[in-house]
């Protein structure tokens, strides 16, 4: 088992230190927020996520995972030290490494020979040779500097990291790669070691490639939209294609988070800097910019002429099962809203605590109906499981106007409409047939094969009358 020590206990680190606890190793993590470090050691965790406070009981409880702020104290008898510092943008897009090198001078004071550097939150390409050459210009002997991204989703974080479908590792040497590769035994998944600057724009390109997905649908949405097809039925068409698979194909008001707009932007950056031309990646920025746009030119619309104009907003969080609002469209849309005059009412399960200091003017509701109540229009802008239970008559009767703008795609369209609603949604159709077609839908193969059996049986007897005449 080795000895690990994980720089930064943010939502990265957290997860990694825990996990590594967890598979066995001997972890400290290094935190210098000093608020947040004096929650981790009184045993609360500064971010919600699934699963994550159970594993830091666990690691604690075993003795395998300790929280701190001194370096002296872990780094001279650690085998691995892992950086999971944020990389805040710059002005021009491209990230700032100024954490990960400030760390990288901190470890090399009391770091020993066989030291193996690993960087694992998101860092632009050629940090992990920046690195390098600032270990070679201290004059440190046998440290390795290896890349090991993280593909962590906020929500399953936890369950992400003991079930990834890959473990990439980007090293100059395959003895060092395989070493941290090992770390991760006994999780099943394939380790591939790469160069390190591969490693780093691959974790870039993979967010990338999922935005871009995700824009993609966007853009048939809108396409769906204008020829009145529904894109719930053509992201099944499409994902059922083994060559294209069915996750990532959800329309709506599109991407936010931690990572995919600052990766997009710093991918888009960083070739700009080397001069190659990305006009795919920025027209996967512009469709995701123009999702947020409709919904605020929808919930304008609704409300324009009426006094004291109001807006409910459920779900506040970039998605559900996080309470992080970073590059959240809620965020974006409530905060539009209120420059034009709009009061916002706002409802979210989790984020409320962390929306309040940086939307002060929103009115936070105890619960869904509380948030309705007296709105001229309702947009649900997260997809947490409680709104998708929602008693709509009682929305209806609590809200004063009848405009429903469905972001994510997921309320009962056909049902909201029946009520009298007005319902919004992106490239959905709410049409009756559609409930029928949806009905038949289930049990598709039998009706047509039905229908192929006795069309053969009709001709089959016809040619038999055919022939007795
Ligand atoms: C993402 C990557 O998935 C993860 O591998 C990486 O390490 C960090 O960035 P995360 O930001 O936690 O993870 O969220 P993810 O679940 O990927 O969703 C990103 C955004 O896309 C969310 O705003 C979500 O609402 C949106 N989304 C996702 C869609 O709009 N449609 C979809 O079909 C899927």
């Amino acid at each position: 088992m080795a000895r690990v020590v994980v720089v930064g206990a943010g939502y990265v680190g957290l997860v990694t230190a825990a996990g590594f606890a967890e598979l066995g190793h001997s972890v400290s993590a290094l935190e210098t927020d000093t608020a947040r470090l004096r929650m981790l050691v009184a045993g609360e965790l500064p971010i919600h996520e699934p699963g994550l406070d159970e594993l830091v009981r666990r690691g604690r409880e075993a003795g395998r995972l300790e929280f701190g702020s001194d370096y002296a104290a872990v780094v001279p008898g650690a085998d691995h030290v892992f950086l999971a510092v944020n990389t805040p943008p710059n002005p021009d897009g491209t990230p700032d490494t100024q954490f990960v090198l400030s760390a990288v001078r901190m470890v090399l004071e009391h770091a020993r020979p066989g030291l193996t550097i690993v960087t694992k939150s998101t860092v632009p390409v050629g940090t992990a040779d920046e690195i390098d050459r600032v270990v070679r210009g201290s004059g440190h002997a046998g440290i390795a500097v290896v890349s090991n991204p993280e593909f962590l989703r906020e929500g399953s974080a936890v369950e992400d990291f003991f079930r990834p479908d890959r473990i990439v590792v980007g090293a100059v040497r395959a003895e060092v790669a395989t070493a941290v590769a090992a770390l991760y035994e006994p999780i099943d998944a394939p380790a591939l070691l790469v160069s390190r600057r591969s490693a780093e724009v691959a974790k870039y390109a993979a967010n990338a490639a999922l935005a871009t997905r995700i824009s993609f649908i966007n853009e048939i949405a809108a396409i769906c939209a204008a020829v009145g097809a529904d894109i719930t039925d053509v992201a099944d068409v499409v994902g059922a294609d083994r060559r294209i698979g069915p996750s990532f194909l959800q329309a709506g008001l599109g991407w936010g988070g931690s990572c995919f707009p600052k990766d997009v932007r710093g991918l888009v950056a960083t070739a700009d800097r080397q001069g190659v031309r990305t006009p795919l990646l920025e027209a996967t920025i512009e469709v995701n910019d123009r999702q947020r746009d409709r919904a605020v030119e929808l919930l304008l619309d609704a409300v324009a002429g009426r006094a004291d104009a109001t807006v409910a907003i459920l779900g506040l969080a970039f998605k559900p099962h996080t309470d992080d609002l970073r590059g959240s469209p809620a965020l974006e849309i409530a905060r539009r809203l209120g420059e034009s005059g709009v009061r916002v009412r706002a409802h979210d399960p989790h984020a409320m605590p962390k929306a309040r200091p940086i939307l002060p003017d929103v009115t936070y509701s105890s619960g869904p109906y509380d948030a309705v109540e007296g709105a001229d229009a309702l947009l649900l802008a997260t997809e947490w499981p409680v709104y998708l239970e929602l008693d709509w008559p009682a929305i209806a009767r609590a809200m004063r106007g009848r405009t429903v703008v469905d972001g994510r795609n997921v309320l009962p369209g056909g049902h909201l409409t029946s009520l009298g609603f007005e319902y919004h949604a992106y490239g959905r159709a709410t049409t009756g047939s559609l409930i029928d077609l949806q009905a038949a839908r289930h049990d598709p193969f039998p009706q047509a094969s039905d229908m192929l059996v006795g069309a053969i049986a009709d001709e089959r007897d016809r040619a038999a009358a055919d022939s007795v005449a």
